[in-house]
């Protein structure tokens, strides 16, 4: 099938990628001619974990063409897949310009009465495809045009993503044209997963109630932790009780520093506007937020704590700033947030991430903190060593030999990456989230 893509970030590159893989003739659209210029070279706009090999070979292949050319890109699919970003306003609402340019663009190139599907993979709020719909209509003008609009909301992880595609849970296909489903499903039918084919409205709110969903697991182990450091319990001890019945699982049952991330901060508050703007007031997603917020300076107080609010005498090895493992990522990451917040306080930090150094440059300067190139140089003189990202790297590295470089044996373990008895017997002065101390 002739597949379009519009938009070259974490959805579309992903997508584009694996549609080429599975068969497809794939055309990836950006309007930026750096990021196309680097795709056609074989060099990835962004890390993701099997990326640059994938795009290689199905160009290599003749698969997969990248241009910045909208009209060549809108008449090659038969299918096109908005998949343009969708960040949050300063109200915490989804800005949906990118969107409704792609829409309208779509339009305009348009070919006459030749039946096309535009689907959006954009996360979008409940009602958007209607705008969708006419925003490609409004482009076209008074063009003849031919098209149905569905909605297909990705549920890629960064870091994962490549694997995800092919080992979804579901595919989820919304929209009020059987016509334009049948033809999605085509594309997807190959995968042994179940294909959930509804109305646009439910499609579109599948993905926010799931991300909140998950988001408010995160949120209610966080809380479970603070009564964990309250009650003398041991949050993984809990959480792995909880998790081994079925009905709950064990996934996303990790105490830590609270979510992050391009989509789960987003998600959550876009998601409690449409609720208000309904005249509804989710009140749990409200806690969710507040709990998120709370936990990363519940993380803080414990080095406030021990050191005082004023850290101009500190020298802290900070592990991680990407706002979870296996990516370069650190839009909303709550590390960078939190070593921001050191750094305010005065103190100096040694930084190392294995795949965020660049980002974590960018948005943080040089101020106040030194970029080490290894896990093991952070260690070297510092008065405490803080953990922000579960990398499992960090899980692994000779704690007993490294903290000796260290002036104090002090670890804040933001992602409890590590236990409390095995840094105990390295005389280590240990800080988890919500881990007991017997
Ligand atoms: C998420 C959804 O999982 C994915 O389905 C959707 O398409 C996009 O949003 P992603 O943003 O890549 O994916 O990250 P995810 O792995 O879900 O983690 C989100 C945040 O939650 C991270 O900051 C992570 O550190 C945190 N997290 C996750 C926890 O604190 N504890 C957990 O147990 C799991």
């Amino acid at each position: 099938m002739k597949i379009t893509i519009i938009g070259t970030g974490y959805v579309g590159l992903v997508s584009g990628a694996v549609f080429a893989d599975w068969g497809h003739e794939v055309m990836c659209l950006d309007i930026v001619d750096k990021k196309i210029e680097m795709i056609k070279k074989g060099v990835m706009p962004i890390y993701e974990e099997g990326l640059e090999e994938l795009v290689d070979r199905v160009q290599k292949e003749g698969r997969f063409v990248a241009t910045t050319d909208y009209k060549k890109a809108v008449e090659h699919g038969e299918i096109i897949f908005i998949c343009v970003g969708t960040p949050s306003n300063e109200s915490g609402a989804a800005d949906l310009s990118y969107v409704f340019k792609a829409s309208e663009s779509i339009g305009k190139y348009l070919p006459e009465n030749d039946y096309r599907v535009v689907v959006t993979k954009s996360t979008v709020p409940v009602n958007t495809n209607n705008s969708v719909k006419e925003s490609v209509k409004k482009g076209a003008g008074s063009k003849k045009i031919d098209f149905d609009v569905v909605s297909n909301p990705e549920f890629l992880r960064e870091g994962t993503s490549i694997y995800d595609a092919n080992n979804t849970d579901r595919v989820v296909i919304g929209s009020s044209s059987e016509k334009a489903l049948d033809k999605l499903e085509e594309i997807y039918k190959h995968l042994e997963t179940e294909i959930v084919r509804t109305d646009l409205q439910s499609a579109e709110l599948i993905k926010y109630a799931a991300n909140a969903f998950l988001a408010t697991k995160i949120s209610f182990i966080n809380e479970i932790s603070q009564i964990c450091e309250r009650t003398g319990a041991d949050v993984k001890a809990v959480a792995r009780g909880m998790g081994l019945d079925k009905r709950i699982g064990p996934k996303f049952l990790n105490a830590g520093i609270g979510y992050g991330g391009s989509c789960f901060p987003k998600d959550v508050e876009a998601l409690y506007r449409t609720s208000s703007q309904n005249f509804y007031d989710f009140r749990l997603l409200r806690g969710v937020m507040d709990a998120n917020e709370r936990q990363k300076i519940y993380f803080v107080e414990k080095i406030w704590n021990k050191y005082g609010e004023n850290l101009s005498d500190k020298t802290f090895g900070v592990l991680g700033v990407a706002f979870k493992n296996d990516t370069d990522d650190v839009r909303k990451s709550v590390a960078l947030e939190i070593v921001k917040i050191l750094r305010g306080a005065g103190a100096h930090i040694k930084l190392y991430d294995p795949a965020a150094m660049k980002n974590a440059k960018k948005s943080l300067g040089n101020d106040y903190i030194s970029y080490m190139d290894s896990s093991e140089a952070v260690f070297d003189e510092v008065d405490a060593l803080v953990i922000l990202t579960e990398w499992q790297e960090f899980a692994s590295l000779d704690y007993a030999d490294l903290t000796t470089r260290m002036n104090d044996k002090v670890v804040f373990d933001g992602r409890n990456l590590l236990e409390p008895e095995e840094m105990q017997k390295v005389g280590v002065e240990y800080y988890g989230i919500g881990r007991s101390k017997h």
